[in-house]
């Protein structure tokens, strides 16, 4: 297994494979690496001649500065995640001011309303520092290909546009969500639930798919006004946002029309904790 922390160490790594015209995939973490991220590096590995796993906690996207300051962080334990499936990944694990060449600070953005609705609302500058952090680690790695998760869709769809808008020669592979045994879907967050909390929290998927089942029958607002008063009878959890909107352009449905596929997002509150998810509805 390669550890680099550099960006020219990274380039060099990778000249036998660019020289060989092989295939390079890539895999953007934060690091606490957990199924969720391992069902990515599985799909990279079986897809590319070679695999890069970036593990990097990007500053400029954490709107909650303790957010930031409580993201757990384990270089070594996720090297031995990672070491279990391959020992030909590449980890590049950079500092701050390596990533960003010593200017700490996001870009700004204009995705064309993907990035103000539903997370965009909500944690404020976030899409910015992700956009900017996945366009310096883009250009670190140079894929051909880069994985990321459904569990984001949101993230996902403005990395595509990111990726249209610059031109760049990267497919973008969005990959099924992994969840608990209870339908909890995975994220590092969880592991700072209490028990109870975390055993309960299937909760948020089980209203996501009652509302996937209504959405043959109701109209939207009938399932928003379902969603929030079933939050507000169970006191484990508060409900930050439900939207359904077309999964393409990230507008709210107003009316159902043909050959449109909508999704349902949620946000919610657990013990303090901010959870996300998302569900196809059609
Ligand atoms: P992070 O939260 O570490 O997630 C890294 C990748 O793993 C993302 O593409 C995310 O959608 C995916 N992922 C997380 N939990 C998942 C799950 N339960 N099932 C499937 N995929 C899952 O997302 C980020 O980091 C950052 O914003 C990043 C893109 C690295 C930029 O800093």
């Amino acid at each position: 297994m390669v550890v680099v922390r550099y960006k020219k160490e990274l380039q060099d790594t990778l000249k036998i494979y660019r020289s060989g015209r092989q295939k390079i995939g890539f895999v953007p973490t934060m690091g606490a690496l957990h199924q969720g991220h391992l069902s990515l590096v599985e799909r990279a590995l079986a897809e590319n001649a070679v695999t890069v796993v970036s593990i990097f906690v990007n500053p400029t996207q954490f709107d909650n500065p303790l957010d930031l300051e409580k993201y757990p962080e384990n270089l070594e334990k996720d090297v031995l995640l990672l070491e279990e499936l391959s020992t030909s990944i590449i980890v590049f694990a950079p500092s701050p001011s390596e990533i960003y060449n010593g200017n700490i600070v996001a870009r700004s953005y204009d995705f064309n309303g993907l990035e103000t609705v539903m997370e965009g609302a909500y944690r404020a500058g976030h899409f910015d520092g992700v956009a900017t952090v996945v366009e310096l680690l883009f250009s670190a790695v140079a894929p051909h290909t880069a994985y990321f998760g459904e569990k984001d869709f949101q993230q996902l769809q403005i990395i595509r546009k990111l990726t249209a808008l610059q031109e760049l020669p990267i497919t973008i592979i969005g990959c099924p969500i992994e969840r608990e045994f209870n339908g909890l879907a995975r994220s590092s967050r969880n592991e700072r639930l209490s028990k109870p909390t975390r055993e309960n929290a299937g909760f948020i998927y089980a209203v996501l798919l009652t509302a996937r089942k209504k959405f043959g029958t109701e109209n939207a607002l009938l399932i928003k006004d379902w969603v929030t008063s079933s939050f507000a009878d169970n006191p484990l959890f508060e409900l930050e946002y439900f939207e359904m909107v077309n999964e393409e352009t990230l507008v709210p449905l107003a009316e159902k029309k043909e050959n449109i596929k909508y999704r349902a997002f949620i946000a919610v509150y657990a013990e303090g904790i901010r959870l996300i998810d998302n569900i196809a509805l059609n």
